[in-house]
């Protein structure tokens, strides 16, 4: 008798999937940071039913906090710690090194923040996020309301086109450009140079706050990358 071939896992079972594996990194009545996206949803709900009992979480999102809050989980504010030994996240993309684009849930200034606190960023992605360079998602920049035409004006500039998210008020009550037609070749120098630029709130691109480590869901199972 042949054997069934498995049907492949779709995107939500590898979100899951990795989700799952983060559990891993949590070491108990510690606080935890927890990034924001349909991939940390997995993450917290599997934390919630997982029984492991953690002193409370730092929070990059009101969607994160009150999915948390719902489950029972402590959320605590950034200020209340010095530093987490471990910050889990998604992404938008991840290249090979570790370097990310993030904000497609507009949360990215808390994310950077959280990460900024986190002895180790655990990026936690499908493996459709994995590209080799960055600039394939839509680059999400958040920028003060009265700078976003002449932010629109510098993307041209470079050839690049920036477009406003339409309805889109994040939490500290900016706004977000997505940024198309980049190919980001060294994104340590290009974040550096984008977030001085006047306006500019957090650039999506997560170079100085890049993973540590990756869990990457495939169709073989969960991948470690590590950087
Ligand atoms: C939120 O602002 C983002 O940075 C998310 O981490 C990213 O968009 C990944 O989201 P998904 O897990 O929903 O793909």
């Amino acid at each position: 008798m042949t054997a069934t071939p498995s049907a492949p896992m779709t995107q939500d079972q590898l979100k899951t999937l990795v989700g799952q594996a983060a559990l891993a990194y949590v070491t108990p009545d510690t606080v935890v940071g927890v990034g924001t996206g349909s991939t940390v949803d997995k993450f917290i709900d599997a934390l919630a039913a997982s029984g492991i009992r953690i002193a409370g979480a730092v929070s990059s999102s009101v969607r994160s906090t009150e999915r948390m809050k719902a489950l029972g989980i402590a959320v605590l504010e950034a200020s209340e710690v010095s530093s987490l030994d471990v910050y889990i996240d998604g992404a938008d993309e991840i290249d090979h090194q570790g370097h990310m684009v993030k904000g497609g849930g507009a949360a990215l200034t808390r994310e950077k923040i959280v990460a900024d606190l986190a002895k180790t960023f655990v990026c936690i992605a499908d493996e459709s996020k994995q590209v080799e360079a960055l600039g394939r998602f839509p680059l999400p920049v958040e920028v003060i309301p009265m700078a976003a035409a002449q932010i629109t004006r510098r993307f041209a500039a470079m050839g690049a086109t920036a477009r406003l998210r339409e309805g889109c008020v994040t939490d500290n009550s900016c706004h977000i450009l997505d940024v198309t037609g980049l190919r980001i070749t060294d994104p340590a120098a290009f974040e550096a140079d984008v977030n001085q630029w006047p306006g500019v709130v957090t650039v999506g691109v997560f170079a100085r706050n890049k993973a540590s480590v990756c869990l990457l869901g495939t169709a073989e199972g969960v991948k470690t990358l590590t950087f």
